[in-house]
C-alpha cells in the first residue's frame, strides 16, 4: 500500500481493485461503531505484538519507540472524545491503524507485520471478554452475599414450600433464599471454568496459517496475562466457541434470575401478599392510582429471552463454517456486547433490590396454616409408631378429607378426633403437626431446618468471604 492507503479506503481497497465499495456495502460491511468498543484491547494487544516485534528483532527501536508514542495519543484521543472514527475505515483495528500511521509514518505500517485482523480480532474479543468475565464474578459475588443477609434474617421465617404451586410442606424462607444462592455459586464456578477457554492467545496464527517471521508467541502471552497460546493457527482464527460458551453461561445466570422474578412478582401479588419490594423498584399505573407494579423483576425475566436469543444466534453463527475465519464472525460482536451488558446491570440491580426486599412473616405462615402441609409429618409420625408408610399415607389421606369437609387444618382436630384414625396417635401429635415442629425435623444436611440454614449461611459466608 502507498503511503496512507489506509486512509484512502473512501477509494479504492488496494490497487487490485478497479471501483470503489459502493455506500450500501460499506454500511453493511463495516462495524467500527459497534467494534470500537474493543479499543483499549485493540491497542493493548498491538502493544505487545510491537514490543515483540522489537525483541525479535523485527522492527527498530524507533519503530517500537513511535508506536508507543503514537498509541498513547491515540488513547488520548479516544479517553477525550477527539478521536474521529471512519465507517471508511471498516472496524476498530483499522481506524486505529491508520490512524497511527498518520501520527508516526512508517512506524506505524511495520505494526502490522506477521498479523492479520484475523488473530488480531480473536484476540482483542478474548482479552475484553476476559475483564468482563472478571466483573461478572464479582457482581455474582455481591448477588449471593445481598442473598444471603436476606436467608439469615430469614432462618426461622416459615414460607409454604410448593410443588406444582400447591402447597406442599413448609420450608423456611432462608432456606428458599439460599437456593438461589446456590444457583449463583455454581454460575460463578461456570464462568471460572470457561475463562481458562478464553484466556488463550490466537495472535501469531495471523489470516490463517501462521507466519513466516520468527515471532515469539510466549512473550505476547506472558505481555497480555494470557494463560497459554493456541494450537492450531485455522482453529486460532476462526473459533468463536469461548462466546458460546461465555453467552451460554450467562443464559443461565439469567434464567435463575428469571425464576427469582416469576417469584417475586407472585409472592408481591395481592393474593401472596408474602413480600413487598421497595418502591424505588417499582412503578405506578399511569390509569390505576393503587397499583405499584414490580417492573424490575418483570423486565428480568423478559430480557432473559433476549439473553437466550444471543445464545441461539451466536450457536447458529458458526454452524456451516468452513475453516477459517469468514466475515460471518463479525456478527458475534453484537450479541456478546448486549449479552455482558443486559448480564451486569441485571446482577447490580438485584442484588439491590433483595437487600430491599420486606418480608411479610405472618402472610407466609398464614398460607402454609391453609394448605395442610404438616400432612406428611402425620404420616412420618404415624410410621414412626409402627405403620407401613403406604399404610399411613392413606390414613392421613382420610384425615385431609375430613378436615377441609370441616374446614380446619389438621392442627385443629382434637386429640380425640385424630385417634379416630389410628390409636397409636398420642398427645405429641401436636407438635408434629405444627409449621415450627415440621420444620424444625427436617435437620439433616441439605434440609430446611432453621439450624442447617444457619450453618448453611455460615458456609456460604467463608466462601463469599
Ligand atoms: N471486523 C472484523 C471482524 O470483526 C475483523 C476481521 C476482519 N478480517 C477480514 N479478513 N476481513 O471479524
Amino acid at each position: 500500500m502507498s503511503t496512507n492507503q489506509l486512509d484512502k479506503k473512501s477509494q479504492a481497497w488496494s490497487a487490485l481493485f478497479s471501483e470503489p465499495m459502493s455506500d450500501l456495502v460499506k454500511r453493511y460491511t463495516s462495524s467500527v461503531f459497534f467494534d470500537k468498543r474493543l479499543w483499549q484491547a485493540d491497542i493493548q494487544g498491538s502493544l505487545a505484538h510491537a514490543e515483540m516485534l522489537h525483541a525479535q528483532g523485527l522492527i527498530s527501536a524507533d519503530d517500537w519507540a513511535s508506536i508507543q508514542k503514537g498509541m498513547a495519543q491515540i488513547t488520548a484521543e479516544i479517553e477525550s472524545g477527539q478521536f474521529e472514527w471512519k465507517l471508511d475505515l471498516e472496524d476498530v483495528h483499522l481506524n486505529i491503524e491508520a490512524r497511527l500511521t498518520q501520527l508516526v509514518g512508517d512506524a506505524g505500517k511495520r505494526l502490522h507485520t506477521g498479523r492479520s485482523r484475523n488473530d488480531q480480532v480473536a484476540t482483542d474479543v478474548r482479552l475484553w471478554l476476559r475483564g468482563e468475565v472478571d466483573e461478572i464474578g464479582l457482581l455474582l459475588t455481591a448477588l449471593q452475599t445481598a442473598l444471603v443477609d436476606v436467608a439469615e434474617q430469614n432462618a426461622d421465617t416459615i414460607l409454604p414450600g410448593f410443588t406444582h404451586l400447591q402447597v406442599a410442606q413448609p420450608v423456611a424462607f432462608g432456606h428458599h433464599l439460599l437456593a438461589y444462592v446456590e444457583m449463583f455459586a455454581r454460575d460463578a464456578e461456570r464462568f471460572l471454568d470457561l475463562r481458562k477457554r478464553v484466556n488463550r492467545l490466537p495472535l501469531g496464527s495471523a489470516a490463517l496459517a501462521g507466519t513466516s517471521y520468527p515471532l515469539d508467541r510466549e512473550r505476547v502471552a506472558r505481555t497480555l496475562g494470557f494463560e497459554a497460546v493456541s494450537q492450531n493457527s485455522l482453529d486460532a482464527v476462526s473459533d468463536r466457541d469461548f462466546a458460546i460458551e461465555f453467552t451460554a453461561a450467562a443464559s443461565l445466570v439469567m434464567v435463575h434470575v428469571s425464576r427469582l422474578s416469576e417469584e417475586l412478582i407472585l409472592w408481591m401479588s395481592q393474593s401472596f401478599g408474602f413480600i413487598d419490594l421497595a418502591d424505588r423498584f417499582c412503578t405506578g399505573s399511569s390509569i390505576m392510582p393503587q397499583k405499584k407494579n414490580p417492573d424490575v423483576p418483570e423486565l428480568a425475566r423478559g430480557k432473559t429471552g433476549r439473553v437466550v436469543g444471543h445464545l441461539m444466534g451466536l450457536i447458529t453463527l458458526m454452524k456451516g463454517q468452513p475453516l477459517a475465519y469468514n466475515k460471518d464472525n463479525q456478527e458475534d460482536k453484537e450479541p456478546l456486547f448486549d449479552t455482558v451488558d443486559t448480564l451486569k446491570d441485571t446482577l447490580r440491580i438485584f442484588s439491590e433490590m433483595a437487600a430491599g426486599i420486606t418480608v411479610k412473616p405472618e402472610a407466609m405462615e398464614r398460607a402454609a396454616k391453609k394448605g395442610y402441609a404438616t400432612a406428611t409429618d402425620l404420616a412420618d409420625y404415624l410410621v414412626k409408631k409402627g405403620l407401613p408408610f403406604r399404610d399411613a399415607h392413606e390414613v392421613v389421606a382420610h384425615a385431609v378429607k375430613d378436615a377441609i369437609a370441616a374446614g380446619v387444618d389438621l392442627s385443629e382436630l382434637s386429640l380425640a378426633q385424630l385417634q379416630a384414625y389410628n390409636p397409636a396417635v398420642e398427645q405429641d401429635v401436636f407438635e408434629v403437626l405444627s409449621l415450627r415442629g415440621s420444620l424444625n425435623a427436617r435437620n439433616l444436611l441439605g434440609g430446611t431446618a432453621p439450624e442447617q440454614v444457619r450453618k448453611q449461611v455460615a458456609r456460604h459466608r467463608v466462601r463469599l468471604g
